[in-house]
């Protein structure tokens, strides 16, 4: 991708630093990226929501371990700071004062202006494409022409396996229901811990008022020891909403 960064990947440092620290959490990830990948709704599709009901949850932690698995295992990747409020991804990536999602749904600017490459971690995940908030405030979502957004997001797509979009929390703000309009899949991260089923189910209503779908549910923060029988060796888990 012809960019101003092309040939200097910026640092991704800590991008899915939660996995390269530990192996089971590594494995989680690849069976759940080998899970998501078959998801009927991606044969048509690769762009994938990730958001959750409530804040902190860990939206995106998974959007980023999903995208380092992804790319380890060869994916082309493109990772979206769609949080535009709590930008975490753009602050990491240190990318605040380039043109990204907000000019691209605006049609304000081209791919080319709004994607860069990012080492990603661990390293052996090579370089994910990323694409920032952008300069813009949250408030311009308002004069966005959907049709338009999705259009364009879709034609980005096309020059990738896969493309992850972080989100802020479907209760917390309306943008996340907004993004859920213009792309091909939903994951939903619930926090063990800090989710409660109310939300969570409020949070699905909206989602399944819109129709896409949502491919998978992950439970992020799961401690065996504390939520769940003993003896098991994995600390997240995930299971389809759908079929
Ligand atoms: N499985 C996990 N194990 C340990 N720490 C985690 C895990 N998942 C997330 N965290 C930590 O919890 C905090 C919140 O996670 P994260 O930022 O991914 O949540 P979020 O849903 O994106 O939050 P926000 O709604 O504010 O955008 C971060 O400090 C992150 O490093
Ligand atoms: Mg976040």
């Amino acid at each position: 991708m012809a960019t101003e960064f092309a040939d200097k990947p910026r640092n991704g440092f800590a991008l899915a630093q939660i996995m390269s620290e530990s192996p089971e959490v590594a494995d989680a990830y690849d069976a759940l990226f080998g899970a998501l990948r078959l998801a009927p709704p991606l044969a048509s599709g690769n762009v994938i929501l990730v958001t959750s009901a409530e804040p902190g949850e860990g939206k995106t932690t998974v959007a980023s371990c999903l995208a380092a698995t992804a790319s380890l295992a060869g994916q082309k990747v493109l990772l979206i700071d769609g949080d535009l409020r709590r930008s975490s991804l753009t602050a990491t990536v240190g990318s605040g004062d380039t043109a990204g999602l907000i000019e691209i749904l605006l049609g304000e600017a081209e791919a080319a202006e709004a994607i860069h490459p990012i080492t990603a971690d661990p390293p052996q995940a090579g370089v994910v494409s990323f694409m920032a908030r952008g300069r813009k405030s949250p408030r311009f979502l308002g004069a966005v022409d959907w049709s338009n957004a999705r259009t364009a997001l879709s034609s980005i797509s096309q020059a990738f396996d896969m493309v992850f979009l972080d989100s802020p929390p479907i209760l917390a703000a309306n943008d996340a229901l907004l993004f859920a309009r213009i792309v091909d899949a939903v994951v939903l991260v619930v926090g063990t811990g800090n989710a409660n089923l109310d939300g969570i189910r409020r949070a699905k209503e909206h989602l399944d008022a819109i129709g896409t779908p949502i491919i998978g549910a992950v439970l992020n923060r799961f401690e065996p020891k504390v939520h769940g029988p003993s003896n098991q060796p994995y600390r997240s888990y995930y299971r389809g909403l759908r079929t």
